[in-house]
């Protein structure tokens, strides 16, 4: 079927949905609240596994109550404004009791300046470069709200210049990565997830304040691993219409894995993104891991 096109707009130069544009005033307003807890990343850098993962300590590891709505519900992403009836990011957080957890893809610089008034903490999600874009590609494959790629190649070129909704992964990741020093803030890579999600789940724990046992520890690992997301309709977003997410396509919860740029790169691709990479990243003190 063809799909209808999608505005795109600008807020101070980075690409976003013209939806989010329109309502910028409302999503840039939002007040946070001191106890809020923040989830954030650059698109497809495994921020929904996180938030369950954040969910699922709060609920003290009581999966069923992890199961009371679809992931985007529990933890609305402040800047999206999803087709009607779904209400809107900031509009859906404002009804919400405390203690929220929200999401965000938004780079630093456009953060509503109320979650650092407010002194909230972050986790911060970073994926490595070359598997976020193969998985943003096959997202915007699916997603009938960001505009359709043409194809890999068209889709390389523009993810390295930064012209992709959301904007340049260089500016994102190191924009974040310096605030460190300035906010509450936790830094977590997708690919330690991978490795190790028990270290990566209590070093979660541990930031927001907790004391959890291991017993319920390897509840979470069990409810947040990439099977039981994907199967889980709460969290694998089949809950959201074929005519906005064609999972048929490209399912949300895809593939989970580390290197799965290896099976669409070309040699020369791989090149050309090493050395665009090794300029933006120089100097950043970021180091990511591209296999395990
Ligand atoms: S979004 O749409 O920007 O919010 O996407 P996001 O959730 O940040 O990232 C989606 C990718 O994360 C993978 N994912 C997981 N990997 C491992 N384990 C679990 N539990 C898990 N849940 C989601 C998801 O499959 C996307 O990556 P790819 O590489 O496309 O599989």
């Amino acid at each position: 079927a063809q799909r209808i096109p999608v505005a795109m707009g600008h807020i101070e130069g980075v690409p976003l949905l013209g939806s989010t544009c329109d309502a910028w005033d409302s999503i840039y307003n939002f007040q946070a609240r001191g106890d809020d807890i923040l989830i954030t990343g650059f698109p497809k850098s495994g921020t929904t596994w996180m938030q369950e993962i954040v969910d699922l300590i709060l609920q003290e590891g009581d999966a069923q109550k992890g199961r009371r709505a679809p992931t985007y519900i529990k933890v609305p992403c402040i800047e999206l404004i999803p087709p009607k009836p779904r209400p809107i990011g900031v509009e859906l957080a404002q009804t919400m009791k405390s203690p929220r957890v929200l999401k965000t893809h938004l780079p630093i610089n456009l953060l509503p300046p109320s979650f650092w008034e407010k002194n909230v903490k972050a986790v911060y999600v970073a994926r490595n470069a070359k598997d976020c874009m193969v998985s943003y590609y096959y997202f915007h494959k699916m997603n009938k709200m960001l505009p359709p790629p043409r194809n890999l190649e068209n889709f390389f070129s523009a993810f390295l210049s930064g012209d992709v909704p959301w904007g340049s992964w260089f500016d994102h990741v190191i924009g974040w990565w310096k605030a460190m020093d300035k906010h509450q803030i936790l830094f977590i890579f997708y690919e330690d997830m991978i490795e190790d999600p028990m270290r990566e789940i209590r070093k979660v724990m541990k930031f927001l304040g907790k004391d959890l046992s291991d017993e319920v520890l390897e509840n979470i690992k069990y409810h947040t691993s990439f099977q039981a997301m994907k199967e889980n309709p709460m969290t694998n977003f089949s809950t959201v219409p074929n005519a906005v997410l064609e999972q048929t396509i490209s399912p949300f919860i895809r593939k989970g894995t580390v290197g799965d740029w290896r099976n669409h790169f070309t040699v020369a691709q791989n090149i050309i993104f090493d050395e665009e990479y090794k300029k933006k990243m120089e100097g950043s003190g970021l180091n990511f891991r591209t296999e395990l």
